[in-house]
């Protein structure tokens, strides 16, 4: 019998045999992609294809009826740099196995690398299904700001000279800009590619309820355990490589190790925060500076802020390009 609120270190395909039929009520995961990342081995085209029908052969088996799943991918590099966008690609594995498409999220950064030969990468994409049409959707739990709150009706009518805009704020929409969890994100562990907790959070809140079963089968450092734990949904987890689980379990924990080490930023601060210790005691993974800075030093901006210096960059870009040759 599996156990909740664990990660199991585990191939997913051997460790999903386990899991009762309808059982999960969301799954939210982003998988190996067979590049030959550093936990992976670079796998051809057509077996990665056969692997992900199993995969989601079992997603199907073990989704209630009003579960949700949430696949954030990006993209696959072919031989000579030939692109091939995996949401395209897996899309239509999913319609076969009946899964119900209901958003397709785009995730867009505002750095990465810079290609040479084709535009640069700055989007990745989230492909949401249902099971049913019988879904949960939330949409209070996770509503934005409005842009313009204060804005009056001004044709005559019901709404003449009233507020138009829900003070609630609005629905996030299928834009995302979440900032990835690179460079000096507080919540980097040694992990290659991590999601961010907050893309997560809106995730969980928006498809379940307290008390709910998340699962993350490729669970890596463990960020929707973090998160689901947060919540008060119970979680569960499956990753490959055991010193990810290893990381998964120290973040949950939330202490330091014999060493007085973190696995992450986030995690020291939130320790020396509860406990009032010293922070220059302790060390985390992946630090930069010399002494570790407190929680009221960090700079963290909004998914909004974010949004907004992405469009603003996108449209400046366009409207200043380099070279302002005649069309010849
Ligand atoms: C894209 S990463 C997920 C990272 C995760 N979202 C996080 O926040 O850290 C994919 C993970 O799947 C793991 N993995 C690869 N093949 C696996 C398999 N067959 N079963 C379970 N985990 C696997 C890798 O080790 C890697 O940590």
């Amino acid at each position: 019998m599996i156990k909740y609120n664990k990660i199991y270190n585990k191939d997913f395909l051997d460790f999903s045999k386990k899991i009762p039929e309808e059982t999960i009520d969301l799954i939210v995961t982003s998988p190996p992609y067979g590049i030959g990342k550093e936990y992976e081995k670079k796998i051809p085209l057509e077996d990665y294809l056969s692997w992900s029908t199993k995969v989601f052969t079992e997603f199907r088996r073990i989704l209630k009826d009003t579960g949700s799943l949430f696949y954030q991918v990006g993209t696959y590099v072919g031989e000579k740099g030939v692109h091939y966008p995996w949401d395209i690609m897996l899309f239509p594995l999913f319609v076969n196995l009946e899964f119900i498409s209901r958003n397709r999220i785009i995730w867009i950064r505002q750095h990465g690398t810079h290609a040479k030969h084709k535009f640069s990468n700055r989007h990745e994409s989230i492909l949401w299904f249902t099971k049913s049409h019988n879904y949960k959707f939330n949409l209070d739990g996770i509503r934005v700001p409005q842009k313009y709150p204060n804005k009056k009706g001004y044709r005559k009518g019901k709404l003449y000279g009233k507020f138009t805009s829900d003070p609630r704020g609005k629905n996030p929409g299928d834009v995302w800009a979440f900032r990835n969890v690179k460079h000096n994100h507080e919540e980097q562990t040694v992990h290659p590619c991590q999601f961010p907790e907050d893309m997560i959070t809106r995730i969980i809140l928006a498809t379940t309820d307290p008390k709910d079963i998340v699962f993350d089968p490729f669970i890596g450092s463990g960020t929707t355990a973090v998160v689901a734990k947060h919540y008060n949904r119970r979680f569960l987890g499956c990753e490959i490589v055991e010193e990810y689980v290893n990381i998964a379990n120290h973040r949950l924990k939330g202490e330091p190790d014999k060493n007085n080490n973190f696995p992450n930023l986030k995690t020291l601060r939130h320790y020396v925060d509860l406990t009032g210790e010293d922070i220059a005691k302790f060390t985390y993974s992946r630090q930069v500076g010399k002494v570790p800075t407190p929680s009221k030093n960090s700079r963290i901006f909004s998914e909004n802020y974010h949004l907004e210096k992405t469009i603003e960059r996108i449209t400046y870009e366009a409207e200043n390009p380099r070279f302002k040759g005649e069309c010849k």
